[in-house]
């Protein structure tokens, strides 16, 4: 069984395929509209956490390859409360096609996956985003050649999917952390068996120097909300302001918190191409069903 758990679950060549199947969708579906590519089938989604792009993009997605989406909240699966991760796992897999989660702790999209028997993605968790890093890679190549491209704030879930991807996609990276909230060691390992690890540092304006993108996310995350007055004083000085940004591109997965890692500025001026990479969600994970479809 193919999940996706993270974007090295893929083969450098997978997610050029995978990549390559959702800039055809996204063309297609601008030119003919819906199709019948999933017809009748049926995705579950799974959310501990919040969302408006992810659930949105999911369930619009399905429905634009006529298939179906059944959301999950918390309400209605307690995936710690009414009964074990493995059991609501092998419960789902017997209805549905694809099981999509947004949850806490990476190791229940891993035991998810382990006992679903159908196709587990992860949707988010503490440790990972690899659905955004697929629309980053999309909106990426879509406007760039070979761009430079520097990471400033959290060394976060978005930022450890978005090392992995940058490195089988043979980007240039630059990863600026405060000390404290650096990528983690394994993640950077495997980037660099993947390809490169990212120059790291704790300056955001030698991160930028030479970049002609700038990547930013929220200092609080979800779940994170009582680190927060800790975290605002930490990234002091990680702000993207009109000054660091400069002429670059400013991508962000959002939702943003505008005044702490981004000014309001910023996110409203024209070098923001954030509202692409929030469309390329729905894109990108519809490329990445129609290529999980179509494995054994
Ligand atoms: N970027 C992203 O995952 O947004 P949501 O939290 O709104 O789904
Ligand atoms: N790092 C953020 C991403 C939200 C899409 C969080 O985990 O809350």
């Amino acid at each position: 069984m193919t999940n996706f758990l993270d974007v090295d679950d893929l083969t450098t060549d997978e997610l050029t395929a995978v990549l390559d199947r959702a800039a055809a969708i996204k063309a297609d579906y601008r030119e003919h509209g819906s199709t019948d590519l999933l017809d009748g089938q049926t995705l579950g989604m799974i959310f501990e956490k919040p969302s408006t792009r992810t659930r949105v993009s999911f369930e619009t997605g399905m429905t634009q390859l006529g298939g179906h989406a059944v959301f999950l909240g918390p309400d209605d699966i307690g995936l710690h409360g009414r009964e074990p991760v493995k059991d609501i796992a092998r419960a789902l897999g017997r209805y549905v096609d694809f099981v999509m989660a947004r949850v806490f702790d990476h190791e229940d999209v891993v035991e998810l996956g382990e006992y679903a028997e159908v196709p587990v993605i992860n949707a988010l968790t503490d440790d990972a985003h690899p659905c955004q890093t697929l629309a980053d890679l999309l909106t990426i190549r879509e406007r760039f050649e070979d761009p430079t491209v520097a990471w400033v704030g959290d060394g976060n879930n978005v930022c450890q999917s978005f090392v992995l991807g940058a490195a089988m996609c043979g980007l240039d990276l630059s990863v600026a952390t405060p000390e404290g909230y650096e990528v983690d060691e394994g993640v950077l390992d495997r980037a660099e068996t993947l390809g490169t690890a990212p120059a790291v540092t704790t300056d955001p304006e030698a991160a930028v120097a030479d970049a002609d993108v700038v990547y930013t996310d929220v200092w609080v995350s979800m779940g994170q909300e009582d680190e927060r007055e800790q975290k605002l004083a930490d990234f002091e000085g990680f702000q993207i302001t009109e000054e660091l940004l400069g002429d670059r591109a400013l991508m962000h997965c959002l939702p943003a918190h505008r005044g702490e890692e981004v000014t309001d500025a910023v996110l409203e001026s024209d070098n923001a191409i954030v509202w692409d990479q929030a469309e390329n969600r729905l894109h990108a994970q519809k490329g990445l069903m129609a290529w999980l479809a179509e494995q054994e």
